[in-house]
């Protein structure tokens, strides 16, 4: 049967776009694949959180990652750092890396921009980390968005070497690239995200969501309310593709182009479509977070089994490579 693993950053917000764009997926492949889902408290280190910060947006990221629908009798649900072969076997992978590899990649270039007066090391061999991730489970497939294309192809060419050097041990990941095209974040200029504070969190209120879509950018054309809209340049309508019915949307589109409907209509549809989706996923967090126990527990059992499988895979690379076995 094939593997899947997957990583996600618990950076403090659990936004549209990690549902959307990861999570849905997460919940999908899990009756598809034996799966292996971890929260990368690691590579979040790359950004130095606070670490009392970083330890409750763990939590509340496995909070949303249940309450989404991501099943612990199906996928094995846990924390990166509660393994710590992820990061033995990532020493021995930055031993097969070449600097150049790692100086073409180009979520390096954008974080080190981002990050001034702190390009650590970790940002640099962040997707060899990433590439240990996958390895260490031994995965077959990893499902991804389009921005970690470039980490996978890396994490292919390391499994290369290593083969090269100590004989096959790891299959060469596939990669499954989320269906869901790019969200958007509110602003329409970038990818939803945490640090472009353009996102709407899955958890906000109802009131808060109308509010935030209130601000959003639409087609800049569309100054007044009888001015024609574009909606194939519009945030907000490519948004609607996720939470709106094909019959509403083929209502919205003909308002939108005929001047028959406005923006803060037709942002309140969205807001409906929005707050129908997350709305459950708010109440089974809230039931959630009123039982912590059963978080931990969860964590506690992913642990036990991602380790297993870990630990079985590093007996062979210790085997392989010459590292003193005792
Ligand atoms: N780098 C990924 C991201 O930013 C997260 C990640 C870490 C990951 N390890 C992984 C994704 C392993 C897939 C497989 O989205
Ligand atoms: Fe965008 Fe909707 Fe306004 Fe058209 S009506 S410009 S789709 S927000």
């Amino acid at each position: 049967m094939s593997r899947i693993l997957s990583g996600i950053q618990p950076t403090g917000s659990f936004h549209l776009g990690n549902l959307l764009g990861a999570i849905q997926n997460w919940v999908k492949l899990q009756d598809e694949h034996e799966a292996f889902y971890s929260i990368v408290d690691l590579h979040a280190l790359t950004t130095r959180p606070d670490a009392d910060e970083l330890r409750a947006s763990t939590h509340a990221l496995a909070v949303a990652v249940l309450a989404s629908g991501v099943d612990p009798d199906k996928a094995v649900l846990f924390v990166q750092s509660a393994v710590p072969e992820h990061s033995e076997l990532a020493w021995v992978f930055q031993c097969l890396t070449q600097l150049g590899d790692l100086n073409r990649m180009t979520q390096f270039k954008d974080k080190s921009e981002q990050m001034q007066g702190n390009t650590n090391a970790g940002l640099f061999t962040y997707p060899v980390l990433q590439a240990a991730d996958i390895a260490i489970y031994r995965a077959t497939h990893v499902p991804v968005g389009e921005d970690q294309v470039q980490h996978l192809e890396l994490t292919r060419e390391i499994i290369r070497r290593f083969s090269h050097i100590y004989g096959e041990l790891f299959p060469e990941p596939k990669v499954i690239i989320s269906k869901a095209p790019r969200v958007m974040g509110l602003d329409g200029k970038s990818k939803m995200s945490k640090s472009k504070n353009n996102y709407i969190g899955v958890f906000e209120e109802p009131d808060a969501i109308r509010k935030k879509l209130r601000g959003a950018v639409t087609d800049p054309q569309r100054v007044r309310r009888d001015d024609p809209g574009r909606p194939e340049v519009c945030n907000v309508w490519s948004l609607h593709q996720f939470f709106t019915s094909e019959e509403k949307r083929a209502e919205i589109h003909e308002g939108c182009t005929k001047a028959t409907m406005g923006c803060v209509d037709c942002k309140g549809i969205l807001a409906d479509g929005i707050c129908r989706v997350t709305e459950p996923i708010r109440e089974r967090a809230a039931a959630l977070e009123s039982d912590p126990d059963r978080v931990r527990d969860v964590l506690k059992e992913g642990q036990k089994k991602a380790s297993a499988e870990a630990q079985k895979t590093m007996e062979l690379v210790r085997e392989r490579s010459g590292l003193w076995r005792g």
